[in-house]
């Protein structure tokens, strides 16, 4: 097939799960795009993906480089070569769309965000949440002050999953694993992303219940004092929720259920207020959708199709919320500050 050229040409690096529930159909469907190349050193899943995508299987990112009509790569590879990947595309000139979490250690955090400036290329990290309907109905009801000043937050991110079902590389921390990498580095960006302030301290405790650092309880402490208590783990749930707790109500936003809630207290009665679900007639369509498809999560796409358009020259509304490099820096920071708590 001839490219157009108004599409955006993509190199898809690691066709695994996620590549498979989200990104190649995100990608597929998106006006304007087409997969070009798609790269796995396992012939099996590259090849899946070159059918479902019409695309270039290729074992090695250097060879989805040399390809013509690339302009951008999407890294959905194990995390610890997501720097190696995400750096190798910025020094060929490509935009980069970085599975989160940036990297599995500060240096390679810090080689990404450096290769990036150097290059001049756009780096997003895959911290599609903050484009979830429940996130974005919070996000304005704090700035519309709909619960005051926020004193503390609760973080739960826990996601079943026996050991057996989980990729190797994931439950072996020096591979990218570890339930603060996978799960809590969601949250972590949301939680910047909601109230606008860094990590500044972090003390946690960890275990290896059936497999390296899948339980993990944390105590991090913002830089304008707010205490944030997460619990998450590999082995409960499925549980995906963040309370801010403010000085006028409570505001919980709940993935699983797809919803954000709004609890104020009652003026002159005794006991909690109506709790109000800021679900909108624009999230309609989601909410059906999830009737069928529980799993439905549009934040997926909507992340990929903000990345193109940056690429296209016609940024949307979205492409302003997605992460930088910078972002997906402090947010590594953060889950290595709470392993470092209880290392020593
Ligand atoms: N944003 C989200 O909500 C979300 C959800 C799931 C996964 N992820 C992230 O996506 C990444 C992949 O996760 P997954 O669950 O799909 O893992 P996975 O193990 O299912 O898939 C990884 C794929 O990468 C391939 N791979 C290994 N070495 C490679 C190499 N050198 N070059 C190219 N490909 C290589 C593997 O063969 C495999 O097919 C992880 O970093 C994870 O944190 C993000």
């Amino acid at each position: 097939m001839m490219r157009s050229r108004a599409e955006v040409g993509i190199a898809l690096v690691g066709c695994g799960t996620i590549a498979r529930f989200a990104h190649l159909r995100t990608l597929r469907g998106l006006p304007g795009a087409r997969v070009v190349a798609v790269v796995d050193p396992d012939a099996r899943a590259r090849n899946m993906a070159a059918r479902a995508a019409s695309a270039s299987p290729v074992s090695t990112l250097e060879e989805a480089l040399a390809h013509a009509g690339i302009d951008g790569v999407v890294v959905s590879s194990p995390t610890s070569l997501h720097a190696e990947h995400a750096v190798a595309a910025c020094r060929a000139g490509k935009h980069v769309y970085v599975e989160k979490p940036l990297a599995a250690d500060l240096d390679g955090g810090r080689w990404v965000v450096a290769a990036a400036r150097e290059a001049g290329v756009r780096v997003a990290v895959g911290y599609n949440r903050r484009l979830h309907p429940a996130a974005r109905q919070a996000r304005a009801a704090l700035s519309e002050g709909r619960i005051g000043g926020v004193l503390a937050v609760r973080s739960t991110f826990c996601e079943p999953q026996p050991k057996q079902g989980l990729p190797g590389w994931k439950r072996v921390r020096d591979t990218g694993g570890g339930v603060l990498l996978d799960l809590a580095s969601h949250h972590v960006d949301l939680i910047r992303w909601l109230l606008g302030r860094e990590i500044s301290t972090a003390s946690a405790q960890l275990q290896d219940r059936s497999s390296e650092l899948d339980t993990a309880w944390v105590h991090w402490t913002l830089d304008d004092g707010i205490a944030v208590q997460g619990f998450y783990s590999f082995g409960a749930g499925p549980l995906d929720q963040i309370e801010l707790i403010g000085e006028r109500g409570v505001l919980v936003i709940d993935r699983v259920r797809g919803v954000t809630t709004l609890v104020t207290r009652r003026s002159r009665r005794y006991g909690l207020g109506p709790q109000r679900s800021l679900s909108g007639p624009a999230d309609l369509a989601d909410r059906l959708r999830r009737l069928v498809q529980p799993a439905h999560d549009d934040s997926y796409r909507r992340a990929l199709a903000a990345f193109v358009s940056i690429i296209a020259g016609r940024p949307t509304a979205d492409a302003a919320e997605l992460a930088t490099a910078e972002d997906g820096l402090r947010a590594l920071e953060a889950v290595l500050l709470a392993e470092a708590s209880c290392a020593s």
